[in-house]
């Protein structure tokens, strides 16, 4: 058997198999509502067959929201929604999971296609951002943030936990937290974003509190025998990379003595000067570090885009998982064309029925 087609167990959780559908915001909800697309979308999407399919950044509060058309999870009224896409996910053999997120100084912008950047102040479907200090990302995210008070850090924590309970309550069955992109916690981790000179900030020690805090809250509310993941950017690419690197792995290791089981290895993003050397699984070799030095099961995402290269990553043991996302949007049944391309036995029945059965017979004509 290849190996992404090896079933993978975390927790009581078994996945299928190792291709995971990233969280992808499709900027297309209201007051953080879902709505008919995210259903069927995400339906869509389980029904291709990944394993895992993680539903996009999801706002902890409003001021969280990347956008105002970003889904949240801040009030109980926007459980049913979100419960009818776990459902669909579950019922297409795929494990529901959910990313809960807080966009920090990166959040009240327009949608990418309405040009991504910060809304402009006097338009009324703006408002202002929170993040560890006031400093601006920069460029078209020019807006200075509010740094936030003690009393803000301990509400946010207790929306991520609100919205892990939510999350849960809807049927979800892995919670990924987004420590990741620039948003509000791994700007409390980033020496560009947080200047502060309190307990959340300065040292190591510092910087790593809001992150460590947020986890260990979630953890008590989020099921122990369901898993607890993050996204995090172990490395910015802004010239200290290896600096961050061992830092980010050091937090990682408190990470899971906390509860953490599971990380999405990512970039840190929290710079608009950072030199990023995009290319084919560039991310692998420091997913397979934080692997090996954090002892802790990992993915990546970041153009592992092809069955080959997908297969390539896991057979070297440099991830569990792959997470493979604007191949998705290309084609929701990737997974059913990898079976193909790698010669899995059986290819057409990681869909599901009302497909494989045809497609078990079936050579296009061409
Ligand atoms: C449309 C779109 C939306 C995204 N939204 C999120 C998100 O909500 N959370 C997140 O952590 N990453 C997000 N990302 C990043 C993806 O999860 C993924 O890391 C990225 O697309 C790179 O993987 P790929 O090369 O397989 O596409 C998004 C990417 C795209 C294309």
């Amino acid at each position: 058997m290849n190996h992404l087609f090896t079933p993978f167990t975390l927790k009581s959780i078994t996945l299928r198999n190792r291709i995971a559908v990233p969280p992808m915001c499709q900027y297309s909800a209201e007051d953080g509502f879902t709505n008919d697309w995210h259903r069927s979308h995400y339906a869509g999407l389980a029904r291709g067959g990944a394993g895992l399919v993680i539903v996009e950044a999801t706002a902890v509060s409003p001021e969280g929201r990347i956008s105002p058309a970003c889904t949240g999870l801040w009030k109980d009224e926007q459980q049913a929604g979100m419960a009818d896409i776990a459902r669909e996910i579950k019922a297409a053999g795929a494990v529901p999971g959910i990313q809960l997120a807080h966009a920090g100084r990166k959040a009240s912008a327009n949608r990418p296609w309405d040009g991504d950047d910060h809304i402009a102040s006097d338009d009324p479907r703006g408002w202002s951002t929170l993040s560890p200090s006031a400093i601006a990302f920069g460029g078209g995210l020019w807006k200075e943030p509010e740094a936030m008070t003690l009393a803000d850090i301990q509400r946010v924590q207790a929306d991520f936990v609100a919205a892990a309970r939510r999350a849960r309550e809807a049927g979800f069955e892995w919670l990924e937290l987004h420590f990741a992109h620039g948003y509000l916690a791994q700007s409390f981790f980033s020496v560009h974003a947080n200047q502060r000179t309190d307990a959340y900030g300065g040292d190591f020690d510092g910087r790593s509190r809001f992150l460590l805090e947020t986890l260990r809250a979630v953890r008590q509310e989020w099921p122990e025998h369901l898993p607890l993941t993050a996204r995090f950017g172990v490395i910015e690419f802004d010239g200290r990379d290896e600096q961050t690197l061992q830092d980010a792995i050091r937090l990682v290791q408190l990470m899971k003595a906390e509860g953490l089981d599971f990380l999405s290895v990512s970039i840190g993003f929290s710079t608009p000067q950072a030199k990023i050397p995009w290319g084919p699984a560039f991310l692998a070799p420091f997913a397979e570090r934080v692997k090996q030095e954090a002892q802790l099961p990992v993915a990546s995402s970041w153009y592992i885009d092809t069955p080959e290269l997908a297969e390539q990553v896991l057979a070297a043991g440099q991830m569990d998982l792959v997470m493979v996302g604007r191949a998705h949007l290309v084609n929701p049944r990737w997974t059913y064309e990898a079976a193909k391309a790698l010669g899995q036995p059986d290819a057409a029945w990681v869909l599901p029925a009302p497909y494989a059965h045809w497609l078990a017979r079936y050579t296009p004509s061409q």
